[in-house]
């Protein structure tokens, strides 16, 4: 019998109890043995739950017990996650995370210290809920050259702009119903101002390049400031908005990793990802594109990832795969700013002088409709905002 802890019983902790349940069976035949929660770490009780008599407020117990050899970390939030993943690991247990703040922040802090004590840290449920997305990067790719990562990585968001496209409905009202849906939390701030996404970004930019960015290095840009009326443009050039969330690598080793909303045109894959699912496109020279598709959050998929490394540590095969570093480069981050686009723009009063200012900063422009509406060539982003500062102004995803 292995024996397992879980910290956190909330959403994600409690899907891994009721996965290991339903799927127990198939599990023990993965892991080669059966595989039992001995602690749940939370500061509520759960008199009502088959697991009331092992819930524990205390990570002692856990540190002290030779036969805990590894600790599913399902908390969310810093603090106290990476202190708990930091003792575990010191007295030789392994950790599993779900917790894309945490690998976010301290990636680095957190893998450096398996690798002392010769453990796993693996957070396959971090990034992408359901999604097989960051073992990929560890088997499969791990001899390519990503070039570029492109996604939908948060649900709540991609949610409310299927939903005011469906429905033509403002973004407080697609909102309040997400919340009432349980899909946004009360305060949605992480995830409608891209803080989210861009935890995610951030892993999945570590993955590829081993290169940790800093939170301040990548732009995250919100969905707040969407109108019914920016949707309506987006439809009039053949494309749908989208938060995405991006990292481009260059040869140089510099990266630029961002999170904006965007015009994605029909004609590109994520285009097509609606409701609250999460894809993700890597593209390397070698292998070209892939896409990854699926369930980006919720209480089974994510489970269902967590479990996926818990099989992988217990089974050995872990061990069999490549460790990632992840490394702080000052200086490597390419600001948003200067990233081109073609961008979409709006400018109030007259289009014969709005076009002119763009003109004046960019080579294509082209009238769309009868207003001060255009789609630009590439530029920068500081460029539209120096012709015109009181546009709206939206990148482009062709
Ligand atoms: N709030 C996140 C989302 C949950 O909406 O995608 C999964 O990370």
């Amino acid at each position: 019998m292995k024996h397992i802890a879980i910290l956190g019983f909330g959403i994600v902790g409690s899907g891994v109890a009721r996965v290991l349940e339903q799927n127990a069976a198939r599990i023990a035949r993965t892991v080669g043995d059966e595989v039992d929660i001995q602690y749940i770490l939370d500061l509520r009780d759960f008199p009502d739950s088959p697991y009331a008599d092992r819930v524990i407020h205390e990570i002692a117990p856990i540190l002290d017990d030779p036969g805990v050899a590894l600790v599913c970390e399902t908390m969310g939030g810093s603090h106290p996650a990476l202190e708990y993943s930091l003792a575990c690991m010191e007295a030789g247990k392994s950790v599993v995370s779900s917790n894309k703040e945490v690998v976010a922040n301290y990636g680095d802090l957190l893998l450096r210290k398996a690798k002392e004590h010769g453990v796993s840290y693996l957070f396959e449920a971090s990034v992408g809920g359901g999604i097989p997305l960051i073992r990929p990067f560890l088997t499969s790719l791990a001899c390519d050259r990503v070039s570029e990562i492109c996604g939908i990585v948060n649900g709540t968001t991609n949610y409310i702009l299927t939903k005011m496209k469906e429905e033509g409905r403002a973004f407080g009202e697609v909102l309040a119903e997400a919340q009432r849906l349980g899909y946004a939390e009360r305060d949605p701030s992480a995830d409608i101002d891209g803080i989210d996404a861009k935890r995610k970004i951030i892993i999945l930019t570590a993955l590829a390049s081993g290169i940790l960015p800093d939170d301040g290095d990548v732009y995250a840009g919100s969905i707040r400031g969407i109108t019914v009326r920016d949707i309506e443009a987006a439809d009039r050039l053949g494309g749908v908005l989208r938060l995405i969330a991006r990292t481009v690598l260059s040869d140089d080793g510099r990266v630029s990793a961002y999170v904006t909303p965007m015009i994605v045109k029909n004609a590109h894959p994520l285009a097509h990802v609606e409701g609250v699912y999460n894809a993700v496109s890597v593209t390397s020279p070698v292998t070209g594109d892939i896409l990854y598709y699926g369930r980006g959050a919720g209480s089974l998929p994510t489970a269902g990832a967590v479990l996926s490394d818990v099989s992988a540590i217990l089974s050995g095969a872990a061990q069999a795969e490549f460790a990632p570093v992840f490394l702080r480069k000052p200086g490597a981050a390419i600001p948003f700013g200067e990233q081109s686009f073609p961008f979409y723009v709006r400018a109030e009063g007259s289009a014969a002088e709005a076009r002119e200012k763009l003109e004046a900063v960019c080579a294509s422009v082209v009238r769309i409709g009868d207003g001060a509406e255009f789609e630009t060539g590439e530029m920068t982003m500081a460029d539209v905002k120096r012709a015109l500062p009181d546009a709206v102004i939206l990148p482009i995803l062709r």
